[in-house]
């Protein structure tokens, strides 16, 4: 009967327990988005799973509409100029236009090209040399870099508190009118994250709603047999870091990968971007060094400079006579996704002469 009891009392006190821990828990993790209208993540057919899955920031319309307007928002810089969206412009595939180096802060500019965003969701790691390896911390580095927004985490929450709109916004969001550095990083997060392109030529191809011209159908031949080793579909890149043999620029003295694991192997390596709307995304390289698509295709030619870490793959360099080239670049053209180019949902919010979209 005793020990009945005590068995009874331990249970009660285990539940007690167990409920506040699942309290606090709770508590801790309210910066989950709390909106109210869920939406389902965008898995396109044939993709992988995606690594960041919105598992610890509930992906929902009001935390997307939040992370929309921060990232169009200049005043989360220090001097009202540079919203992420100055330098991830949509029409370019959130890239710089026609840059080499973005303009930041003060005048400055960046030591690198900026990166199109999209499908970031299947990243592990971030930047060139991927020294980022959260979705939901990246924004902390253009945000405080000096040469980019130049601004500290708790400027930015000052000035967004005087803000009615905002107050409301992180209200519907979070559930309460705080905030914080951690919620302005997961709606940032709710916004990039969502950003996926996977409605091009090649994937309407791919589902049987569209067909290649002859120069397509041969110039993906080449890119399955050249290229696909190291930019794969359906993503167009394995994400790896490699170093194809670029020069190194000595002003810059970008050794790429090396900077972030401090190990010689990783040297001149630099992480394999996403073959997809490079039609609208020049210049290309981790520099901005390349103006054009055939100029990328002729350093694979006859411009690949020979180093201990040069990849294997490369070593005789991948030449194309002038057919084949004109071929290659009408297949990498077919990678253009013109819905998320001209989409509303990812466009700037205050920006009303945007006309010409599809509402969706
Ligand atoms: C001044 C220009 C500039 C601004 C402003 C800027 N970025 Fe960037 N962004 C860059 C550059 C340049 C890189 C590449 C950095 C590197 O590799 O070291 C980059 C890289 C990224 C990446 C990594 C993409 C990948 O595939 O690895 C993400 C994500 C990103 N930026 C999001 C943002 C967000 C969110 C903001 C606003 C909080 C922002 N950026 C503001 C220039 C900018
Ligand atoms: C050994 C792996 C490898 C192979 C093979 C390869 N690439 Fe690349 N590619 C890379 C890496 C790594 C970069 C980025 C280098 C940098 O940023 O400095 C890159 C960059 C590019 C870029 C610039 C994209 C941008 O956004 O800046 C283009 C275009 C490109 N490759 C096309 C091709 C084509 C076409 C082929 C086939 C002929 C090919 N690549 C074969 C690894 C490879």
């Amino acid at each position: 009967m005793k020990t009945i009891r005590i068995t009874i009392v331990a249970m009660l006190l285990f539940v007690f327990l167990f409920s506040q821990i699942v309290q606090s828990f709770s508590s801790a993790t309210s910066n989950n988005g709390k909106g109210n209208t869920p939406l389902q993540q965008e898995i396109p057919d044939g993709f992988p799973m995606p690594h960041y899955k919105f598992e610890q920031n509930k992906l929902t319309q009001e935390g997307f509409d939040l992370g929309r307007k921060l990232f169009y928002d200049g005043r989360l810089s220090k001097d009202g100029n540079f919203s992420c969206g100055s330098c991830h412009q949509q029409f370019a595939a959130f890239s710089t236009y026609d840059h080499s180096f973005s303009h930041g802060f003060n005048n400055s500019s960046t030591q690198r090209n900026a990166i199109a965003l999209f499908n970031l969701a299947w990243q592990k790691e971030f930047h060139h040399d991927g020294g980022i390896n959260h979705l939901e911390v990246q924004p902390l580095a253009p945000l405080t870099s000096p040469n980019e927004m130049a601004e500290t985490m708790n400027t930015i929450i000052q000035k967004l508190k005087k803000e009615k709109d905002y107050r409301k916004m992180f209200k519907s969001s979070f559930g309460d009118e705080k905030i914080t550095g951690q919620r302005i990083l997961k709606a940032l997060a709710q916004f990039t994250g969502s950003i996926v392109s996977a409605d091009s030529k090649y994937d309407r191809m791919k589902k049987g709603i569209a067909t290649f011209t002859p120069y397509e159908e041969r110039g993906y031949l080449l890119y399955k047999t050249n290229c696909a080793s190291c930019h794969p579909e359906p993503l167009f890149t394995d994400l790896s870091y490699r170093n194809i043999g670029l020069s190194l620029d000595t002003f810059l003295n970008d050794f790429g990968r090396m900077k972030i694991t401090g190990k010689s192997e990783d040297s001149l390596k630099f992480k394999v971007p996403s073959l997809r709307n490079i039609a609208v995304s020049a210049p290309f390289m981790h520099d901005g060094r390349y103006q054009s698509i055939k100029a990328c295709v002729e350093h694979y030619g006859n411009k690949i400079n020979k180093s201990t870490t040069l990849d294997s793959l490369l070593q005789n360099g991948i030449r194309f006579n002038r057919a084949q080239t004109v071929d290659l670049i009408a297949f990498l053209r077919t990678l253009t996704d013109s819905t998320l180019l001209k989409s509303y949902r990812f466009s700037d919010p205050e920006n009303k002469s945007f006309n010409n979209i599809d509402k969706h």
